[in-house]
């Protein structure tokens, strides 16, 4: 869509946020150890999605989802465009709210109170995390109901909006799950250790309700779901159905969930989808985040990794009982280390998180970052920050560039290159950022974003303690 040319027309530059993409195309035309030469056309968002030209088949017993972009062309869910899409200052704020509450949810554990058993109030429940920008389709009840649910590794609890809303729904797309209708649903009472777990897995003390177990979990946009906690038939795949899952019946929910049915949780907690199934899938999963919104990815439960990919090991380092922690040593710019101390990862510790978008690295990793990008980069003018990326550049007289590759080094030792549409996060032709940014305070934890993890085939194995990387999962 061509109205930046009419940018002063206000009712256009609207259209224009409603169809833009996220993350561009960023066609590579060529590569060496160093460098990756991009085409600065392709940088242009699509708005159109486009299928995959690479689907990775695989003879074990997977049960893999597709996977899209909470605001990009393939997710189907806000084709009328009746949501309005966040700007890039949104995005960057709300990822930097997210990556706050991380920090602070880690270092104010929440203490458990005796029998604080009460009707939550969802104004009074502390934020906890952002909601995260990738959606899968999943089944639920019997007969089954179609649902698609932002899929977040760094948060437990799997919901959805349910009939009657008692409270409050907001819009979305698909039906709107009614438990009344459902021969598998069951409500979970107050009094079972199932309810009392709700703490560690959402952050807030559980309430109840005519001895009904209520949930409650708070996003950082003021975004929020509560409700009845039941236990329902969940069906992955054709093949692949649990009966007796845990979730989330929500009956006041609020918030940007971009039109999807509510959240699917994967991560370490013992209530999340992952420890779930784990007698079936060993808390084994794969995702792989495609390129850019125009295209799909997958989320894949149990198989195996891919052949070429190199595991390190979960973090020691406590991260909370939800978080997937990872050691980083090192970063490397254009094929050379930076000269970071070891124990500037160490201190701040790291986790991999599919719901944040940027990465965001300890202060002194950052700016060693920013220092030998912005030296690589020097044959570019700089430009003006866009919200918290402040390593901007204007391609607007370019056709081609050049960008250094960045790597990250892992404590077993393997370098994991970031893909070349990872780098460079596309706000206009002429303004084209670096896609990182630095935490404030040396202690707060580094976070790998979803931003860098395009493309890559990213093998979680919870049962092991290792996360595994492919280049190359999806385009
Ligand atoms: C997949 O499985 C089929 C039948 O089990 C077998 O014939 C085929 O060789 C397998 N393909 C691969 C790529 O392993
Ligand atoms: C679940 O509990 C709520 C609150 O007590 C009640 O309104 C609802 O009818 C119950 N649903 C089922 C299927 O028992
Ligand atoms: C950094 O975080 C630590 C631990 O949370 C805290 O004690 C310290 O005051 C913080 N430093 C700054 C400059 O905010």
């Amino acid at each position: 869509m061509k109205c930046f040319l009419y940018a002063h027309f206000l009712c256009l530059c609207l259209l224009f946020s409603l169809e833009k993409s996220y993350g561009f195309e960023g066609r590579k035309i060529a590569e060496n150890h160093h460098s990756h030469t991009i085409e600065v056309s392709s940088l242009l968002p699509s708005t159109a999605c486009k299928s995959p030209n690479k689907v990775l088949s695989n003879n074990d017993t997977k049960a893999s989802l597709k996977v899209v972009h909470k605001h990009g062309p393939c997710s189907t869910l806000n084709q009328d465009k009746t949501i309005a899409a966040p700007t890039d200052t949104e995005i960057l704020l709300q990822d930097q709210s997210r990556v706050k509450s991380i920090h602070s949810r880690l270092s104010n554990p929440k203490t458990l109170g005796a029998n604080e058993v009460k009707v939550i109030d969802a104004t009074t429940i502390p934020a906890s995390i952002g909601s995260g920008s990738y959606i899968v389709t999943v089944g639920l009840g019997t007969p089954q109901k179609q649902l698609s649910l932002i899929f977040d590794t760094g948060s437990d609890i799997t919901w959805t909006q349910c009939q009657p809303c008692a409270r409050s729904c907001y819009k979305q797309k698909e039906q709107i799950f009614d438990p009344s209708q459902s021969t598998s649903y069951t409500n979970i009472s107050c009094s079972s250790p199932v309810c009392s777990s709700l703490t560690s897995a959402t952050g807030n003390t559980p309430g109840c309700a005519s001895s009904t177990c209520v949930y409650g979990i708070k996003y950082v946009d003021s975004s929020f779901s509560k409700g009845f906690f039941g236990a329902e038939k969940l069906t992955l795949t054709p093949t692949d159905a649990f009966s007796n899952i845990y979730f989330g019946c929500g009956q006041d929910n609020q918030g940007d969930f971009g039109g999807s049915a509510g959240l699917l949780g994967l991560g370490r907690d013992k209530l999340s989808v992952v420890s779930q199934t784990a007698q079936k899938y060993n808390k084994i999963f794969s995702y792989c985040l495609p390129s850019s919104s125009s295209s799909t990815g997958f989320l894949t439960f149990g198989g195996s990794a891919s052949k070429n990919a190199k595991f390190t090991p979960l973090s020691t380092i406590s991260t909370g009982p939800s978080f997937y922690g990872l050691d980083f040593t090192a970063i490397s710019v254009g094929g050379t280390k930076l000269a970071i101390s070891a124990s500037v990862f160490s201190t701040a510790g790291a986790i991999i998180d599919s719901g944040t978008t940027i990465t965001w690295l300890p202060p002194a990793a950052y700016s060693a970052l920013r220092a030998s990008f912005r030296k690589l980069m020097s044959n570019y003018p700089l430009t003006s920050a866009v919200s918290i990326l402040d390593t901007c550049y204007d391609f607007s007289s370019y056709s081609t560039i050049s960008v250094p590759k960045i790597g990250f080094f892992f404590s077993s030792g393997i370098e994991v290159d970031i893909d070349a549409t990872g780098i460079l996060y596309w706000s206009s032709k002429s303004q084209v950022c670096l896609a990182f940014a630095g935490n404030s305070n040396a202690t707060d934890l580094l976070v790998f974003g979803n931003f860098q993890q395009k493309t890559l085939e990213v093998f979680y194995d919870g049962s092991a303690g290792k996360v595994g990387f492919a280049p190359g999962g999806c385009s």
